[in-house]
Order: C-alpha cells, then sequence, then structure tokens
C-alpha cells in the first residue's frame, strides 16, 4: 500500500505520516529532506540557490547527509523551497523517490507532489492543511523548545512566502490531487489528527470512503 502524504510547511504532515508508517507497519520517507541535503550542499558549495546549475550541482550528496539533524533548520528549509522550483532538480530527485515509493510492500512518503507527480496511483492520498497562522504558532512553539532565537512575526511571514513559491511554481506545485482526501489540522491535537489520518486511510482502502458526500 503506498500512501501519499501532501502539504505545506507546518501542517502536521510530517508527524501524521511517521505516526501513519508505525500504525501500518509501513517504511517512511520525508521527501522534504532530500531538497534540504540539496539546499545543504549548495551552501557548501557556496553556490546560488536561485542558479538551476549550482543548484543541479548539489543533487550530488552523500545519502549520511539525511541523518544531519542541521537540515531542519529554518535557513536550510528556506535554500530547499528556492532549489525546489528548479525543474532539474525534481528531476534528479525523482527516481529516488519513486523507488522508495514502489517498493515490494509499499511506503508512506510525505511531501508536496507524491499524490501529484510521484505516485499519481497511490492507494491513499491525503492533503495535510492547517491555517497559516497555527503553522506559525507551531513552528514557534518548535524553535522555542529547541532554544533558537524566535520572532512570531518573522515566521508568519516566512510561511507565507514558502507557500507562494511552493504553490505557484510551475513544476510539480504544491496542490491536493483530484483524488486527495483533506484533513485540516488547525483545531485538531496532534493525535486527534493521527486519528482521522488512520480513519481516512481504512476508509479508502476498505473501499468506504463516500467521494460524493452529501
Ligand atoms: O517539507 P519540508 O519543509 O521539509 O520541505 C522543504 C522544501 O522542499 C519545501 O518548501 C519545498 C520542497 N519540497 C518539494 O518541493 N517537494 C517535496 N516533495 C518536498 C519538499
Amino acid at each position: 500500500m503506498i500512501i501519499a502524504v501532501d502539504g505545506p510547511t507546518a501542517s502536521g504532515k510530517g508527524t501524521i505520516s511517521k505516526r501513519l508508517a508505525k500504525h501500518f507497519t509501513l517504511p517512511f520517507l520525508d521527501t522534504g529532506l532530500l531538497y534540504r541535503a540539496v539546499g545543504w550542499t549548495l551552501r557548501d558549495q557556496g553556490g546560488n540557490a536561485d542558479d538551476p546549475a549550482d543548484a543541479l550541482a548539489a543533487c550530488i550528496f552523500d545519502g549520511t547527509l539525511l541523518d544531519n539533524p542541521g537540515l531542519r533548520s529554518e535557513t536550510v528549509g528556506g535554500l530547499a523551497s528556492r532549489v525546489s522550483i528548479h525543474p532539474e532538480v525534481r528531476r534528479a530527485l525523482d527516481k529516488r523517490q519513486r523507488d522508495f515509493a514502489y517498493q515490494p510492500g509499499g511506503a508512506v512518503l510525505d511531501g508536496r507532489d507524491i499524490g501529484t507527480v510521484i505516485a499519481p496511483d497511490a492507494d491513499v492520498k491525503l492533503f495535510v492543511t492547517a491555517s497559516s497562522e497555527a503553522r506559525a504558532v507551531r513552528r514557534f512553539e518548535e524553535m522555542k523548545r529547541r532554544g533558537e532565537p524566535a520572532n512570531f512575526d518573522d515566521i508568519l511571514a516566512d510561511i507565507l512566502k514558502r507557500d507562494e513559491r511552493d504553490k505557484n511554481r510551475s513544476t510539480a506545485p504544491l496542490k491536493p490531487a483530484q483524488d486527495a482526501d483533506l484533513l485540516d489540522t488547525t483545531d485538531l491535537t496532534i493525535d486527534a489528527a493521527v486519528q482521522q489520518a488512520i480513519a481516512l486511510v481504512n476508509a479508502r482502502i476498505s473501499g468506504r470512503h463516500d467521494k460524493d458526500p452529501a
């Protein structure tokens, strides 16, 4: 079974995906980490994130980089969003994601274009959203917990900028697949969101999903 989980930054999709993978005993790939690794490598190489050739050169990185907690920083997230607009970069990361998705037994992948581009025939597609304010609060609290300096207005502005770029790029923009189930986590605790996600997956795989609720 392939479960595709897409959505904007800080929507809760990462935690939901991990918990789905555990619940359904499936391997999990956070595809954002691949773009973050490109952003990190590009910075190391002194490249320009807006230059497609520099960004493509940064697609060659050692797999161990994916375990580096530094990839989670806001700066690297911003670089990841910038390099991800280049079709060359998306192509370079494509096979790795497809191979993971289509491994025997299936997988859970989270990202922006999993249900639309990487695994368009996934068994289940979830599109996880939350208001930009709720996402900024979560990001703010997460940064505080990590002891990083955090300013709410800057975080909100950054989230809005990142959404704008992810949604409006010409290749593989962030958008729900036509047959995706939407999950708005704005007013949900993470446990409630996970329970709803599990229920949506079960409904899809048991064929009970009502595509046109009255
Ligand atoms: O999910 P994340 O915040 O770690 O992703 C960082 C950036 O990577 C995001 O702003 C856009 C890009 N990305 C993408 O374009 N496609 C994906 N499947 C995953 C991430």
